[in-house]
């Protein structure tokens, strides 16, 4: 009787979707609980690259069901290019995705709230991916929103129309030049509910109770990481959604004492997509190095990825907020080739040594204080068992796991399905 949890712990592209993919031989219902199309998971396998936005990582899998629960919000102009890009790799899902109907719908008028709400906040924008998430939770917080149960109901063009118009008097409230055709974003939209309707809508929180009760084993998926969580991320700049562990019990119907493992995830350094601080950023040959190498390009929106050394005040925090009780490293392999890693482990805060991560971690207030280590030559991307490891990266492993307190259970050593050491 339980439900695993998987989750980013730094800003988002942990390497989500790989970890999902590799461990939903082990589940039978695989369900995200947060976020929307904000999010883009990478799974690579026989040759292969998919990236999916708003299906849950399981879906290449034969047996396990994939739930979309209700706390994520959907853009059906978004999931049906999903469902054709499965439905181009003769990718079977229809019996195997299920809705929740209590999902809040993004409509096309949310995206351009989030685009006006950004072009007018000018400089300090969030760095928002434009998919409308924004304001599509401040509708279903507002008590305004539209859900994918509505479209089971006669009436739900209706609803839409009143939402639409609402939406279109909010954007003339910001002093920018939005420029949209409504017709064919409309069009496109019913274009996407129509397919969206081709599947199953569900009472997912009675679903995945029963299938706790019948003993299935189900593992919830996280989007964007930790430290982009609305409470506990680096507030403004986060998403609009609980990306930490107690968003799953909100996001499916879980209630607590039904979550037994939590799984965290993180880079063997850092990267961060879209504005806000970022204490262990590298603005020199080293970051674009680890940029290069890593490949570190936003997999939803292709904007560059900032990168730095790993920052284990961040990360104990995010290991702390989730009670995570496994690590996963992530792309180590990129890492091969440095003389000498960083590892961030106290920050300089008005004059003092501090181990925990203060209310502002803006650069005026927070100087990173690092450990060094020596690096390794070896090219982990071909190594599939632990023993073949380099000295210098278990040693890098192992104070991780000394600091956090947390072992370090799976090392990736490339983006494949294959390219994954169980410790
Ligand atoms: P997610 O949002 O957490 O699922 O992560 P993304 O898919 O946005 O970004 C992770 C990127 O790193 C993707 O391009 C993955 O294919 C790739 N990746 C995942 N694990 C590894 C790894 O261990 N090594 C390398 N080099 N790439 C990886
Ligand atoms: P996955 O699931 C990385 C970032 C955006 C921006 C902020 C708010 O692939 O890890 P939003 O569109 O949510 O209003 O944007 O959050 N962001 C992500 N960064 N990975 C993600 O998802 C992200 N989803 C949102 O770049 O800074
Ligand atoms: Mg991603």
């Amino acid at each position: 009787m339980a439900v695993d949890l998987l989750l980013g712990l730094q800003w988002g592209d942990e390497g989500k979707g790989k970890i999902v993919d590799v461990l939903t031989q082990n589940y039978d219902i695989i369900a995200r609980f947060q976020g929307g199309p904000n999010a883009g998971h990478t799974l690579v396998f026989d040759g292969n690259k998919y990236v999916l936005h708003t299906i849950p990582s399981g879906i290449f899998h034969k047996t396990a069901l994939n739930v979309v629960g209700n706390g994520v919000v959907i853009d059906p102009v978004i999931f049906k290019k999903e469902l054709e890009n499965l439905d181009n790799h003769n990718i079977d899902y229809a019996k195997k995705l299920l809705i929740s109907r209590k999902a809040h719908l993004i409509l096309p008028t949310h995206r351009l709230l989030d685009a006006a709400s950004e072009t007018s906040k000018g400089k300090a924008k969030i760095g928002s991916t434009l998919k409308g998430i924004g304001p599509t939770y401040m509708d279903k917080t507002g008590r305004n929103g539209m859900r994918v149960g509505d479209l089971e109901l006669d009436n739900w063009k209706e609803k839409y129309q009143a939402l639409t118009e609402k939406h279109i008097k909010m954007l003339n409230f910001f002093d920018v030049d939005i420029q949209y055709d409504l017709d064919e974003l409309e069009q496109e939209f019913c274009e996407g509910i129509e397919k969206l309707k081709t599947l199953q809508f569900i009472d997912s929180e009675a679903f995945i109770n029963n299938a706790i009760k019948e003993g299935k084993k189900i593992l919830a998926e996280g989007a964007q990481g930790s430290l982009l969580d609305i409470d506990f991320g680096t507030y403004p700049f986060v998403t609009s959604s609980n990306t930490t562990a107690a968003g799953a019990c909100t996001g499916l119907g879980v209630a607590p004492n039904r979550i037994k493992e939590v799984f965290g995830i993180f880079k063997a350094y850092t990267t961060r997509v879209g504005s806000g601080p970022f204490p262990t950023e590298l603005f020199d040959e080293v970051g674009e190095t680890m940029g290069r190498i890593g490949h570190e390009f936003g997999a939803t929106t292709g904007r560059p990825r900032r990168c730095g050394w790993l920052d284990l005040v961040a990360l104990k925090y995010a290991v702390e907020v989730n009670g995570v009780t496994q690590l996963m490293m992530m792309k180590g392999d990129v890492l091969s080739g440095f003389d000498t890693l960083k590892v961030c482990t106290a920050y300089k805060y008005k004059g003092e040594e501090i181990t925990h991560l203060p209310y502002n971690i803006e650069p005026e207030n927070v100087e990173p204080i690092y450990s060094e280590f020596k690096g390794w030559e070896a090219d982990l991307t071909g190594m599939t068992d632990k023993e073949s490891m380099p000295e210098n990266l278990v040693n890098y492993i192992d104070f991780i796991e000394k600091e956090t307190g947390v072992p370090i259970k799976i090392v990736s050593v490339g983006p494949d399905r294959k390219q994954t050491i169980v410790r």
